[in-house]
């Protein structure tokens, strides 16, 4: 994508349409998912319950956790982002630090820590990524937990490097995803293109895809290893087939 700014991804317009009226569905599962963790990790990592997510945006899971009982910190790059968990209620108790996920801490250690819907690919390159498991293994408190949950990508596999996926088909709107990936860079761009009553909107991104073997070397670089693997929020089995994975990492104790 020509002058492409991944700066703007999360800007203003997006910020207002990101939870969208039923957010993105998942929200319930990964909450109880997450409070669980949290939970085990107040038992064995010295007592701390805290939790941090990477790339809060709009605190889509991080109000409700909070909600759960959990005390929630984030970082963010956009403030635009941030601006709109602000006014959602509760969205003042999230401690905010502004800022690249990959470099920026807190100051504070967590006995969970997590980076939710994709957003690891937010980051371009090989190495951003790993900057971030090691950011993420820094905030964790011996025997605490990173939780990563991202897609299975079929754009590796495919035969043509151009496409477009029917995202979302619904009475009234329909929203496209017209993609083009350069598998020497692992790298995509995608507009996502929603054609409702409202007029037609262009939400254009750009991701490094990668899948849980390279991840999992990331992590061991990060001083990390791999706990669990689940294919979803729910516990189900990492299979074949799964669209999803939900990556369980610990710090050792
Ligand atoms: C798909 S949204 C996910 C937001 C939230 N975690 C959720 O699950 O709804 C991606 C978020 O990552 C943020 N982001 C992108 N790159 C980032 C970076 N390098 N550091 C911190 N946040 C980043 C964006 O601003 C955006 O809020």
């Amino acid at each position: 994508m020509l002058d492409f700014d991944p700066a703007n991804s999360f800007g203003y317009e997006v910020s207002k349409r990101y939870d969208g009226p039923a957010g993105r569905g998942d929200e319930d599962a990964a909450v109880a998912f997450l409070a669980r963790l949290a939970g085990d990790a107040a038992t064995r990592a010295d007592g701390n319950a805290r939790a941090l997510e990477l790339a809060v945006g709009t605190g889509r899971i991080a109000l409700p956790l909070a909600r759960a009982g959990v005390r929630v910190d984030g970082i963010e790059l956009s403030s635009d982002m941030v601006d709109r968990m602000r006014e959602k209620p509760g969205g003042d108790a999230i401690a905010v630090t502004p800022g690249d996920m990959s470099s920026v801490t807190t100051g504070r250690g967590y006995g969970l820590v997590y980076l939710v819907y994709n957003t690891i690919g937010n980051l371009l390159t090989q190495d951003d990524q790993v900057r971030c498991f090691e950011n993420a293994a820094r905030h964790l408190v011996p025997g605490g937990v990173f939780v990563l949950e991202c897609g299975i990508h079929d754009a590796l596999a495919r035969r043509y490097r151009h496409y477009v996926n029917a995202e979302n088909i619904a009475l009234g709107s329909v929203t496209l995803e017209a993609c083009q990936y350069d598998p020497v860079t692992q790298v995509i761009d995608k507009s996502h293109v929603t054609i409702g009553a409202d007029g037609i909107f262009l939400d254009p991104i750009r991701l490094r895809l990668a899948n849980p073997p390279e991840f999992d070397l990331m992590a061991r670089l990060a001083g990390l290893r791999i706990r669990d693997r689940w294919g979803g929020w729910d516990g189900e089995p990492f299979t074949a087939h799964s669209w999803r994975h939900v990556s369980v990492y610990e710090r050792p104790a």
